[in-house]
């Protein structure tokens, strides 16, 4: 079987070859990788039966609600981003207690909001960015409508790392009575980090009085094994808006705030058990690394003729554009090459993610040049 199966997905990228480029996910730390193998039958859908696990779930959420400035949150580990997005939404809703409902979100925003959306019968308006690529604080204000009952903020978005103004969009949403939810899906592992470097990080977490909940991933650049989502609310008030009771159960009744159901409880105690294991240390090292590399594309890419970047990074992501080229066609000849780069309408995008090495880095750099040559002939 093990060669069948080796056959069987010899088409697939790996981490391991260093040639993704353009994921916000990564190949999971090999210490979290071996507790998630150890635990595959606990199940935090029966919580009753996996006390100690829910326990450890809790433990886990004070951890990172303490990376974002408040270990009185309250949360779960779940399937992933989306998923995150999807609750808080759905908390906005159930706070608001309004038939029609609208929420604000940034034209940058992940299209999981516009799948909470149609789910949750919400209308999803999107506003306009700032020439830095931030959601522009004005727009929201003027989109604010009696059905309005969210507004979304976004630290680390998808397309290029950027994060929002979110003290500003903070004191918009307190004066406005609103819910303001942060997608820091990507930016909630990277930030806390930056921080600790001595970086001039902007307030993007529940310092900010506003903010009632933050998406925040472990299995992006938390290096845990998928599926490892974050939901963090700012208390236990604003999670039991969206909790069920559930009383069929072996472990007896339980409670859910959750979409899904049966749920992973190794991806749990791995999450728990890397955030003790690397500590706030072992993250400040990892993003180290990543900047370094990240500073390198930055400065070699525009190096590059024809080629530049849409914005100074922010955090492991960088945009890159061309004024005289088709973006379509040096991914198209990238991925020829064996490179898995993010396109974007307006750009390709590159993360620098753990696993990379700086060789690789060199090598995609220079097939990057040779592919601009080619291209501009
Ligand atoms: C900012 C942001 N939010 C949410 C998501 C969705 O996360 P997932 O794919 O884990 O559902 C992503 C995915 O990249 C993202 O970049």
């Amino acid at each position: 079987m093990a060669r069948e199966l080796s056959l069987r997905l010899k088409e697939d990228f790996t981490y391991k070859s260093g040639r993704i480029i353009g994921s916000m996910c990564s190949e999971p730390h090999p210490f979290a990788k071996k507790i998630f193998a150890n635990y595959l039958e606990k199940n935090l859908g029966d919580s009753g039966l996996f006390p100690a696990t829910a326990e450890l779930e809790k433990e886990a959420i004070k951890m990172i609600g303490s990376l974002l400035s408040n270990d009185k949150a309250s949360g779960h580990i779940i399937t992933g981003g989306t998923e995150a997005n999807i609750l808080a939404l759905w908390a906005a809703r159930k706070s608001a207690r309004k038939e029609r409902c609208q929420v604000i979100v940034p034209a940058s925003a992940h299209c999981s909001f516009d799948k909470a959306g149609e789910l949750l019968g919400i209308k999803i308006i999107r506003v306009k960015l700032d020439n830095k690529f931030q959601v522009d604080t004005k727009a929201v204000i003027d989109a604010i409508t009696p059905s309005t009952i969210a507004v979304v903020g976004i630290a680390g978005t998808t397309g290029l790392g950027v994060v929002d103004p979110i003290v500003e969009l903070s004191e918009i949403a307190l004066d406005a009575g609103l819910y303001l939810h942060i997608d820091a899906a990507f930016g909630g592992f990277v930030l806390p980090f930056l921080r600790d470097m001595g970086n001039d990080v902007p307030v993007f977490d529940f310092e900010a009085p506003g903010v009632c909940s933050i998406t925040v991933d472990p299995h992006k650049m938390g290096l845990a094994p998928i599926p490892a989502g974050g939901i963090l609310f700012r208390d236990e008030k604003v999670r039991e808006l969206i909790s069920w009771n559930i009383s069929y159960l072996a472990g007896g009744e339980a409670k859910h705030a959750t979409i899904v159901g049966t749920r992973s409880g190794a991806s749990i105690i791995a999450v728990w058990s890397l955030l003790k294991h690397l500590g706030r240390e072992g993250y400040d090292r990892i993003i180290k690394r990543c900047m370094h590399l990240t500073w390198k594309l930055a400065d070699e890419i525009p190096r590059i003729r024809g080629l530049e970047i849409m914005t100074k990074p922010t955090m492991n992501v960088v945009g890159l554009t061309s004024h005289t080229l088709d973006i379509k066609q040096i991914a198209h000849e990238l991925r020829l090459e064996g490179w898995a780069v993010a396109l974007f309408p307006r750009h390709i995008r590159i993360v620098a993610m753990p696993y990379m090495q700086e060789k690789r880095v060199d090598e995609f750099l220079e097939d990057l040049k040779s592919v601009v040559h080619k291209l501009g002939q």
